[in-house]
């Protein structure tokens, strides 16, 4: 089948954000995926490249493989609206929402669906007063960050471990959330268009939630099927496109939650721009629905949209 009637299609990557390496890897990734279905993909760095040159260059449309700031923000999907481009995944709204984890809370309680309970913290924080709110451990983490970076589990408040994860998590961003700490088995939820795929369970090595382990470790193990039952897999998948609607998502991404032995979970947040290396989330789940990899990128480049 020929893709040609897609146009020269620009696989935004790279970018100036602190996912760079990680966005390199899916862009290149998905762009030769793209290519193996016929589609006229080229990589578009937006650090060597002025976005505004999309147009003259006959950019029909962009499958934005950026990550974090900048790409995962609204802030390209603002450009892509105002040059008439369409694009891959979530519009100016859904991006900069879900990229502030605390509004995305906001949302989500109001909606009725479950997430940590939590406080916005800064410095002068009193650890007595938020242990006794939240419990122990806790976890602190930037309201406005990705892929575990500066995020903190503080178990104990005998030094003044609050204090330092606060200092810690506000390095990247003024805004800091203390949240409950969800013991339980870590989920993650791939939305790909209108329908949500089979739930990934993630297993991560004991006590570990830093970036090289999360990315780049050996011992970080995937489930897929997640081997849950089958009524609490549908409840989730089903709660989780809800989860992704109410922020007014759209086009394709992936929800990271946390189910507790007792059968309740809860939602950490929602990815718009995903990993898309042969290894991220999203491919995995997509193959054991069945989708293979270039077919998963081609179903995302045809939602590409603008408005
Ligand atoms: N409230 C929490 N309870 C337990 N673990 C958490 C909690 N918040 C975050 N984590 C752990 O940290 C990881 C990253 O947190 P997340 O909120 O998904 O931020 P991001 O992936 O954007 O860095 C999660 O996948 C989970 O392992
Ligand atoms: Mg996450």
């Amino acid at each position: 089948m020929s893709n040609a009637w897609m146009g020269k299609v620009a696989v935004l990557m790279g970018g100036p954000s602190a996912e760079r390496e990680i966005s390199l890897m899916s862009g290149n990734a998905v762009l030769g995926a793209l290519r193996e279905r016929g589609v006229d993909a080229h990589p578009f760095d937006p650090v060597e490249r002025d976005l505004w040159e999309m147009r003259r260059d006959g950019y029909a449309r962009a499958f934005i493989a950026l990550h974090g700031r900048y790409g995962e923000d609204g802030t390209v999907q603002g450009a892509l609206e105002t040059l008439g481009i369409p694009y891959t995944g979530s519009g100016v709204l859904a991006s900069a929402l879900a990229m502030d984890k605390w509004r995305t809370k906001l949302v989500w309680i109001a909606a009725g669906i479950p997430t940590p309970r939590f406080r916005v913290v800064d410095e002068a924080a009193d650890p007595v007063r938020l242990v006794a709110d939240l419990g122990l451990p806790l976890i602190v983490k930037p309201a406005r960050e990705g892929s575990t970076i500066g995020i903190t589990k503080v178990s104990s408040v005998d030094r003044d471990e609050v204090g330092d994860a606060i200092a810690e998590a506000a390095k990247h961003d003024r805004l800091v959330l203390a949240e409950e700490f969800v013991e339980g088995r870590e989920l993650t939820a791939s939305i790909v268009g209108e329908r949500a795929l089979p739930l990934i369970r993630i297993e991560a090595p004991k006590g570990n939630y830093d970036y090289e382990h999360k990315y780049f470790s050996d011992e970080t193990k995937y489930h897929c099927p997640a081997g849950l039952p089958d009524a609490v897999e549908h409840a989730i998948r089903e709660q989780s496109l809800a989860a992704f609607r109410i922020l007014a998502a759209s086009g394709w991404g992936r929800l990271d939650l946390i189910l507790r032995s007792d059968g309740s979970w809860s939602f950490l947040e929602l990815n718009t721009s995903p990993g898309m290396t042969g290894h991220s989330l999203v491919p995995m789940a997509a193959r054991a629905a069945g989708i293979a990899f270039p077919d998963l990128c081609v179903e995302i480049l045809r939602g590409a949209h603008v408005g």
